[in-house]
């Protein structure tokens, strides 16, 4: 993968580069899923900032993964509405159909399962996330009309 045009066409787009560094980190995110290591050496090579810079902010804010991750992102709520609501059976539910625990990855990289806390829309708990697609009163059934290997 050539990581060196794709990081220079996205830091080229902001002038302030220093100022600017969680746009562009978002922005690799969002063009590779998560971020590579490659891409963040890249970054802070284009940027000439330390490495450990542009390490320190990709893991600071929980929105950034460094671990590749699945084409599809499914994301269970585990805050506290859902969690007393059964949160838990629909992570085994997952788990049953894709055969990976929360935080992993499908070996085919077709599916990543993440725990997430509460995505504010308690009065549908429990919910999920699918690519963000959100789904409410979850059961196990709905689960797998939603999410076929
Ligand atoms: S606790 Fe799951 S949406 Fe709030």
């Amino acid at each position: 993968m050539d990581h060196a045009n794709t990081i220079k066409d996205i830091i080229a787009k902001y002038p302030v580069q220093r100022g600017v560094i969680i746009q562009i980190l978002q922005d690799v995110h969002g063009r590779y899923n998560y971020l590579p290591k490659e891409a963040l050496d890249e970054v802070a090579k284009q940027l000439s900032l330390p490495v450990a810079k542009v390490y320190s902010i990709a893991t600071f804010y929980k929105a950034f993964s460094l671990k590749e991750r699945g084409k599809i992102i499914i994301k269970v709520c585990k805050g506290t509405a859902c969690h007393i609501r059964g949160a838990e059976l629909i992570c085994n539910e997952l788990e049953n159909i894709l055969g990976v625990k929360a935080g992993g990855t499908t070996p085919d990289m077709k599916y990543t399962v993440e725990e997430v806390n509460c995505v504010g829309t308690c009065a549908m708990a429990p919910v999920i996330v699918i690519d963000d697609k959100y789904h409410g009163s979850m059961k196990p059934e709905k689960v797998r009309k939603l999410v076929t290997k």
